[in-house]
């Protein structure tokens, strides 16, 4: 099976595997112990921090473990909330649902939530930002790189609005970590999230990237772990090869860009001879790993069979979104007919795919047409 589904998540890198097996088998120290078996995992898990802050562009002690984005963002989110009076918050229109629920569940707390349109090319509109600024929030939260489409959103401008106006303003990296250069100091943001397993590290893995001015209140009780802001004993394995992946993607971050942003040009020339394609956001900065198209007449599932089939693993919009079998909601905000966004297929490259294999998934998608792709 060649697998291009990257966005969706990635493989455990071996160097990632090697460095957490020493605390899987032998290093069982709870890091909160005094004793020595303790301060080896207390060492292990400060490592893995300064690693994960030195990927984000920032400070170790701005570092808050959790499970996953997904958690990341819900902390983000609501421990902002929760430690402030119910107000305005808005979102980009395209977050990942791990965003768009946590502001629609602060609806039924009294929360004012409305999105932030965007343009056909999945950018957040200029008007909003305008609008932002005469009436301003509370929260603001715009995510640097979108899962589907790979629009890399221009966070340090939407950051300078929010600050001028008083807003806190959460950004959720989990696709844009390694594989665009990210700061959190330079992004202006209060708040970012990040995920292991997008970058070769264990799922269940992520942090919360805080900046100290942020009123944040815990999601989990009952535990000092983490500055109090993240309870219950750490998965020190997991954090360790987190902390291991993060080194990896930064080191490797420029290569890694250049590689597959060739691939991904040749992928995205040959899909675009096909008749009735539509790249999406093709005239937007997109992450280097990323393309989603459609074509029409084509449902995106029924390709994703297809293709399956012949053993290539894609995905149909997010797949955190897969089982539901209504359009991408990220590519209706864009303004895409729904016939052709449920056509939606991504394509997400990772650091082991090569041209060979790109040509073969231009090949197969031929195949299913019935018209050789070009050139
Ligand atoms: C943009 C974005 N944010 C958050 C998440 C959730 O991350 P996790 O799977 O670590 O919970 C994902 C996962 O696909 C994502 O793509």
């Amino acid at each position: 099976m060649i697998y291009f589904d990257h966005n969706a998540t990635t493989p455990l890198d071996g160097r990632v595997l090697e460095a957490m097996l020493p605390y899987l088998k032998s290093c069982h120290g709870n890091p909160s112990s005094l004793h020595r078996p303790g301060r080896i995992a207390r060492d292990a898990v400060e490592t893995a921090r300064a690693q994960v802050a030195a990927l984000a562009g920032a400070a170790p002690s701005q570092v808050v473990f959790t499970s996953g984005g997904s958690e990341a963002n819900n902390l983000a989110i609501k421990g902002l909330a929760w430690s402030l009076q119910p107000g305005r918050l808005r979102i980009g229109a395209t977050e990942h649902p791990s965003v768009a629920e946590p502001a629609r569940f602060l609806c039924s707390q009294g929360w004012e939530c409305r999105t932030l349109p965007v343009d056909a090319q999945g950018m957040i509109e200029d008007f909003a930002l305008a609008e932002t600024a005469q009436n301003p929030p509370d929260i603001v939260a715009v995510m640097l790189a979108n899962n589907e489409t790979g629009v890399i959103q221009d966070v340090a401008r939407i950051a300078a609005v929010a600050r001028d106006n008083g807003a806190w303003l959460h950004c959720d990296a989990v696709q844009a970590a390694g594989k665009i250069p990210l700061s959190f100091a330079q992004t202006g943001a209060h708040l970012m999230s990040l995920s292991g397993h997008k970058i070769y590290g264990p799922k269940g893995t992520g942090a919360l990237i805080v900046d100290p001015s942020v009123p944040l209140t815990p999601l989990i009780h009952g535990g000092e772990q983490e500055k109090g802001l993240r309870g219950g004993t750490e998965n020190v394995a997991a954090i360790v090869g987190f902390g291991k992946a993060a080194e990896l993607a930064a080191a490797e971050l420029e290569e890694y860009g250049r590689r597959l942003r060739r691939l991904r040009d040749i992928l995205e020339r040959g899909i675009e001879t096909l008749p009735g394609t539509m790249v999406f956001a093709r005239a937007a900065e997109r992450l280097p790993n990323t393309v989603q198209f459609a074509i029409a007449g084509y449902d995106g599932e029924t390709l994703v069979m297809l293709l399956d089939r012949q053993g290539l693993a894609v995905s149909s919009g997010s797949a955190c979104a897969s089982g539901a079998r209504e359009p991408s909601p990220v590519l209706l905000a864009m303004g895409v007919d729904p016939a052709l966004a449920a056509g939606a297929v991504r394509i997400s490259l990772g650091r082991d795919n090569t041209e060979a294999e790109a040509e073969q998934l231009l090949a197969s998608l031929g195949r299913i047409t019935g018209v050789e792709p070009g050139p």
